[in-house]
C-alpha cells in the first residue's frame, strides 16, 4: 500500500511518515505541504534504522497520482481541497484533521458518494472506545445529570474545542435528542443564570505540549461519574490513521468513521 501524506512536515505528518517506514506493508508513494515547503527532505525512519529520504512534492495531485490512499493531517480548508483531488483521481482517503465545518461535512458525504473516506477527529483506539462508553453512559444516566466535557491540548493547537470533544457531545446530544447547535454551552461568562437541564458545557484549556486530554463528567446529585482519556504522545494517532488507510484502501465509497475501522460498531 503507497501512501500520499498531506501535511508531511507536520507535526501529525512527520510521526505517520517515521511509523509508515517501519511497516513491511506500506510504502512512502507521495508527500506534500504548503508550496513553500516544497523541495525541503524529511529523513524519516531512523527510529526503525531505516532512515529514508522522502522529498516534499510541489504538486499535491501528481503525490496523490502515483500513490494508492491520501491520508491528510492539514488544516480545515486546505483537507478539503486535498480530498476533492484524491476524489477526482479515484483515490480513497483517510482525514484525520479537525475543526470541519458543517458544510465541509456536507461536502465530504457527497466526495464519499464516489470513493471511501475515513473522517475520523481522532484515530485513537482508546478515544474511540471513550465515544462508545460515552453514549452508553448518558443512556443510562438520562438527562438527570448535567455532563459537561472538558479538553487540554497544547498552545498551538488551531481549532477549538477539539474536533474529539465536538465528537463526543454530538453523541450524547443524539442519546438525549439534544441539538448540537442551540444546547452546547461553550465556557460560561456573566449572569448566564441557572444551568438549564438541556445543555452540554464544552470547556478547552490550552497551554504548553499537552498532546490531548479529554473529560466527560456526568455530575449529578451526590455523585458524578468521569470517564477520562489522556494521550501520551501522537503515536496512537499516527497507528491509527495507518490503520484507517489499511481500511480504507479495501472499502467501497462511503464515509467511515474510526468506529468503523475498529470493528466498534
Ligand atoms: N484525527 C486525529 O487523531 C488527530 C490527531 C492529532 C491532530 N489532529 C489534527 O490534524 C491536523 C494537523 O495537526 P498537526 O498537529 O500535525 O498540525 P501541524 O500544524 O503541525 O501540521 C499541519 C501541516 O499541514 C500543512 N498544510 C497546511 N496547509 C496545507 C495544504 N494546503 N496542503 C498541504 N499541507 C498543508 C502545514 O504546513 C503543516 O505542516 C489538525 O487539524 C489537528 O487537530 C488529528
Amino acid at each position: 500500500m503507497k501512501i500520499c501524506m498531506a501535511g508531511a512536515c507536520g507535526r501529525m505528518g512527520r510521526r505517520i511518515l517515521e511509523l509508515a517506514v517501519a511497516e513491511p506493508d506500506i510504502e512512502i508513494g507521495g508527500a506534500f505541504d504548503v508550496p513553500t515547503l516544497a523541495g525541503s527532505e524529511l529523513i524519516v525512519g531512523t527510529e526503525c534504522n531505516c532512515p529514508r529520504h522522502i522529498l516534499v512534492g510541489a504538486n499535491a495531485a501528481a503525490e496523490i497520482a502515483q500513490s494508492d490512499v491520501l491520508i491528510d493531517f492539514t488544516v480545515a480548508q486546505a483537507c478539503m481541497g486535498n480530498a476533492l483531488l484524491a476524489a477526482k483521481a479515484g483515490k480513497p482517503c483517510v482525514i484525520g484533521t479537525t475543526g470541519l465545518s458543517v458544510e465541509y461535512k456536507a461536502e465530504l458525504i457527497a466526495m464519499a458518494r464516489e470513493v471511501a473516506i475515513v473522517y475520523a477527529p481522532n484515530m485513537s483506539v482508546g478515544v474511540n472506545l471513550l465515544f462508545k462508553i460515552a453514549n452508553e453512559v448518558a443512556l443510562v444516566l438520562g438527562l438527570d445529570y448535567n455532563v459537561e466535557i472538558t479538553e487540554i491540548h497544547h498552545n498551538l493547537k488551531k481549532d477549538s474545542p477539539s474536533g474529539t470533544a465536538v465528537r463526543l457531545a454530538e453523541g450524547i446530544a443524539d442519546v438525549w435528542g439534544l441539538d448540537y447547535r442551540q444546547d452546547v454551552a461553550h465556557g460560561r461568562e456573566g449572569m448566564v443564570g441557572e444551568r438549564p437541564v438541556r445543555q452540554i458545557g464544552m470547556h478547552a484549556l490550552r497551554g504548553g505540549d499537552v498532546v490531548g486530554e479529554h473529560t466527560v463528567s456526568f455530575i449529578g446529585r451526590g455523585e458524578r461519574v468521569e470517564l477520562t482519556h489522556k494521550a501520551h504522545n501522537r503515536d496512537n494517532f499516527a497507528r491509527g490513521a495507518l490503520r484507517a488507510a489499511r481500511f480504507v484502501i479495501d472499502a467501497g465509497p462511503g464515509l467511515y468513521d474510526m468506529q468503523d475501522v475498529l470493528g466498534l460498531k
